[in-house]
C-alpha cells in the first residue's frame, strides 16, 4: 500500500519545523494549526467519498479477492480483516495521508517521548511506560520514571506474594482470600475487564484457587450490599483505587468498607485489611492507610488508561499473581512497541483508528459496537466506553476552538449471540452502526457434544463470520421472490447490506493477549483524537455534574435536618426543589436517628441475592 504512509510523516517533522497553521503542528507554539477538516487530503476523502464509496457496495467489493487481501493487517497473532469496511485500497491511502496531515507520527512520538500533550492539564500521557520492560529508557521531564514504575510493581510482587502465601494475614491471624477492590471509572473499569477475561483462562485461574475478587462501584448501598455479601471481614482484604482519592463516590464507599472492618475487628485491623492505590499518597495517609501499603502511580497516567498501574496491577495480582499478570503488561507493551514503530499501513492502531475516523467524520456514522464472539470479553465494552467516549467525546480543539464537525462514538456492545438476540435488529435493518467483531481461535473452555456436527464454540464462531457478512452483504428483494416471499413481506425480509464491520481474531484469549487488545483499543482512540486534533487525555465534561452534586448533597442535609421543606429557597430550579422535596418526604424518615452504621448485605442470605457473576 501507500508508501507516502512511511515517507510522509519525515517530510512532515521537516515541514513541521518552517510551516505555522500545520494541523500537525498542534504541539509546537505559534499561530493554532490548521483543523484537520480544512487540509486538501481532507477534502480529498470528501471527494473520494462521493465519487467511488458512494456507488459501490459492499456487496460487489467483496468479489474482488485482490481487494480482500490488501485490507487484512496481521501482527504478533493479532489478525485483522477490514475488508468489510467501506473502502477501496485507495481510501486507505487516502486516509494515511490525511493522518500524516494531522501529523500523527510526530504526536505518536511526543507521547512517548514524556511531551506535555495533555496542555490543558499540561501532563505528559505516558501510560505506556507503565508496561515498559525494565530496560526501557522513557524521560517525563528529563528524567526516566521506568525505574520509578518498577519500583511499584516490585512491591506488589513482593505484597502480592505476601498475601497470597499466607504470609501476611488479618488481624485474627487468618489468611486474606477475598480481595474488593473499591474504585469508579477508569479505577474500576479497566481491572474488571482484565478480571472478567481471565476468569475462566485456564492458566490464570489456576493461581486464583481459592481466591476472590470482587468490586465496588457505585455509590449505592446494594452495590456494598451485592459486593460484600457472604464476605468475612477477617479474610477480606479492601484496595481502595482512586486516582485523586477525592472521587466523593469511591471516599464514601471507602468509608464504608472501612467501617464494616473496623465494626468487627476494631480500629488497629484498618493497617492489615486495607491498602491503597493513589497518586494521592497524602490523602491515603490522611484516611488512616499505611503509607507502607500504599501503592503509588503519578499524574502522567490517566485514569481511563490506567489498568496497567497499580491500579489493576494490585488487585489482578492479588487474585492472579504477579506472574500472570506481567504477561498481560508484556502483552501491552507488545502493542506499544508495534503502534510506535510500524508504518501505518502496517500499524493496527493506526489503520483502526483511521477507519474510524472515516466512519465517523465522513461516512456519518456517530456509533460503535464492540462485539466479542467470548463471554470472557463481556466488560470490553463497557471499558472501552470510557477509554473512547471520555477521551474523544469533545466539542473543542486541543488549542480550545470549536470543531466544526463530530468527533467520538458512542461506543456500546455485549458478546454475541447474547447481542444477537437483543438489538442486531437494529443494526441489521435500522441504523448504520459500524461493529468490531472479535473472535478468538482456541477458547478458553472447551464443550463438544457426541452427535454435534460441531462444537459449542464451532457454533458460537459460525455466529462470528456469518454476522459480518449478513451485514455487509444483506439480503435482496431478487433473492427473496425467488425463495416464494410473499410480496407483502419483502421490505420487511430485505436486508440492504453494506453496512460496515471490521473483524479481529486472537489465536487465544489470555493474560498476554488480554494486554495487546487493550492496548490496541488505547491507541486506536489516541489515533482518532490526534488526527481529530483534540485531547484525548483531558476530561473537563465530567466537571459540572460533580460540582450540582456536591449543592444538592449540601441542601439535602440542611433540609434534612431542619425538617423545612415547604417553600424552602434552595437554590434550584423549582423543577428541581420540586422533585428534591418529593424524594426526602418519601423517605420513611426525615431526620435521621442517632447515628448507627448500617450494612444491608447482613440482610442477605438468598442465592438470589448474591453478586452477579460479573462482579465475583
Ligand atoms: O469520571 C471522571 C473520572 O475522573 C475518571 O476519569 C476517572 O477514571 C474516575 O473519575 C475516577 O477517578 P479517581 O481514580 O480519581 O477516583
Amino acid at each position: 500500500m501507500s508508501k507516502r504512509a512511511n515517507d510522509g510523516s519525515k517530510k512532515l517533522r521537516g515541514a513541521l519545523m518552517t510551516t505555522r497553521g500545520a494541523p500537525g503542528a498542534s504541539f509546537s507554539e505559534g499561530e493554532p494549526p490548521a483543523l484537520i477538516s480544512t487540509t486538501p487530503e481532507w477534502d480529498a476523502l470528501k471527494r473520494h467519498k462521493e465519487e467511488i464509496i458512494d456507488g459501490t457496495h459492499l456487496r460487489e467489493l467483496l468479489n474482488d479477492e485482490e481487494r480482500n487481501e490488501a485490507l487484512t493487517a496481521e501482527y504478533n497473532g493479532v489478525y485483522c480483516d477490514f475488508a468489510r469496511q467501506r473502502v477501496v485500497p485507495e481510501t486507505m491511502e487516502k486516509l494515511y495521508d490525511l493522518a500524516n496531515a494531522a501529523g500523527l507520527k510526530d504526536k505518536i512520538n511526543a507521547m512517548f517521548e514524556g511531551e506535555h500533550i495533555n496542555s490543558t492539564e499540561d501532563r505528559a500521557v505516558l501510560h505506556v511506560a507503565t508496561r515498559a520492560p525494565r530496560d526501557k529508557v522513557i524521560n517525563v521531564d528529563g528524567k526516566n520514571v521506568v525505574p520509578q514504575v518498577w519500583d511499584v510493581l516490585d512491591k506488589i510482587k513482593d505484597f502480592t506474594d505476601k498475601v497470597r502465601d499466607g504470609e501476611w494475614v488479618g488481624a485474627t491471624g487468618k489468611p486474606l482470600t477475598s480481595v474488593v477492590a473499591v474504585g469508579i471509572g477508569g479505577s474500576f473499569l479497566g481491572p474488571l475487564f482484565v478480571h472478567t477475561s481471565l476468569r475462566t483462562c485456564p492458566e490464570a485461574a489456576e493461581g486464583a484457587r481459592g481466591r476472590q475478587l470482587r468490586f465496588l462501584a457505585n455509590v449505592d448501598p446494594v452495590d456494598v450490599a451485592r459486593s460484600l455479601n457472604g464476605l468475612d471481614p477477617e479474610t477480606t482484604l479492601v484496595v481502595v483505587v482512586s486516582k485523586t482519592f477525592t472521587t466523593a463516590e469511591t471516599m464514601l464507599n471507602a468509608r464504608t468498607v472501612r467501617t464494616w472492618i473496623t465494626a468487627s475487628l476494631g480500629k488497629e485491623a484498618v493497617k492489615k485489611h486495607m491498602v491503597a492505590v493513589s497518586t494521592n499518597l497524602k490523602l491515603v495517609s490522611e484516611f488512616g492507610i499505611d503509607p507502607d501499603n500504599a501503592f503509588g502511580f503519578w499524574d502522567w497516567v490517566g485514569g481511563r488508561y490506567s489498568v496497567c498501574s497499580a491500579v489493576g496491577m494490585l488487585p489482578l495480582s492479588l487474585q492472579y499473581g504477579f506472574d500472570t499478570m506481567e504477561k498481560f503488561l508484556e502483552g501491552a507493551w507488545n502493542i506499544d512497541e508495534h503502534f510506535a514503530t510500524a508504518p501505518f499501513e502496517k500499524n493496527l492502531p493506526v489503520t483502526l483508528g483511521m477507519l474510524s475516523v472515516w466512519n465517523v467524520s465522513f461516512l456519518g456514522c456517530s456509533a460503535r459496537a464492540i462485539l466479542p464472539y467470548t463471554q470472557a470479553l463481556a466488560k470490553l465494552a463497557p471499558h472501552i466506553q470510557q477509554v473512547a467516549m471520555e477521551s474523544n467525546g469533545k466539542g473543542v480543539s486541543i488549542d480550545g476552538r470549536p470543531l466544526p464537525y463530530d468527533t467520538g462514538e458512542i461506543d456500546f456492545g455485549e458478546p454475541g449471540t447474547n447481542g444477537q438476540h437483543s438489538f442486531y435488529q437494529l443494526i441489521h435493518q435500522g441504523r448504520t452502526i459500524p461493529c468490531d467483531f472479535i473472535g478468538i481461535i482456541k477458547s478458553q473452555q472447551s464443550v463438544y457434544l457426541k452427535g454435534e456436527i460441531v462444537s459449542n464454540h464451532d457454533e458460537l464462531m459460525c455466529n462470528f463470520f456469518a454476522q459480518a457478512d449478513a451485514l455487509a452483504v444483506g439480503k435482496t428483494d431478487v433473492e427473496l421472490r425467488s425463495e416464494n416471499v410473499p410480496t407483502f413481506l419483502i421490505p420487511h425480509k430485505t436486508f440492504t447490506g453494506n453496512r460496515p464491520s471490521l473483524s479481529i481474531m486472537l489465536p487465544a484469549l489470555n493474560a498476554y493477549s488480554t494486554g495487546q487488545l487493550l492496548a490496541i483499543y488505547e491507541h486506536r482512540v489516541a489515533v482518532q483524537g490526534f488526527v481529530w486534533g483534540l485531547n484525548s487525555f483531558d476530561q473537563w465534561g465530567v466537571e459540572l455534574g460533580k460540582v450540582l452534586a456536591s449543592k444538592v448533597r449540601v441542601s439535602m442535609s440542611q433540609k434534612r435536618t431542619t425538617g423545612e421543606l415547604e417553600g424552602s429557597s434552595d437554590g434550584f430550579n423549582s423543577s428541581t426543589t420540586a422533585m428534591l422535596n418529593r424524594y426526602l418526604k418519601g423517605k420513611a424518615q426525615l431526620k435521621y436517628a442517632e447515628a448507627e452504621d448500617v450494612f444491608p448485605c447482613d440482610l442477605i442470605d438468598s442465592d438470589e441475592c448474591r453478586p452477579p457473576t460479573s462482579y465475583v
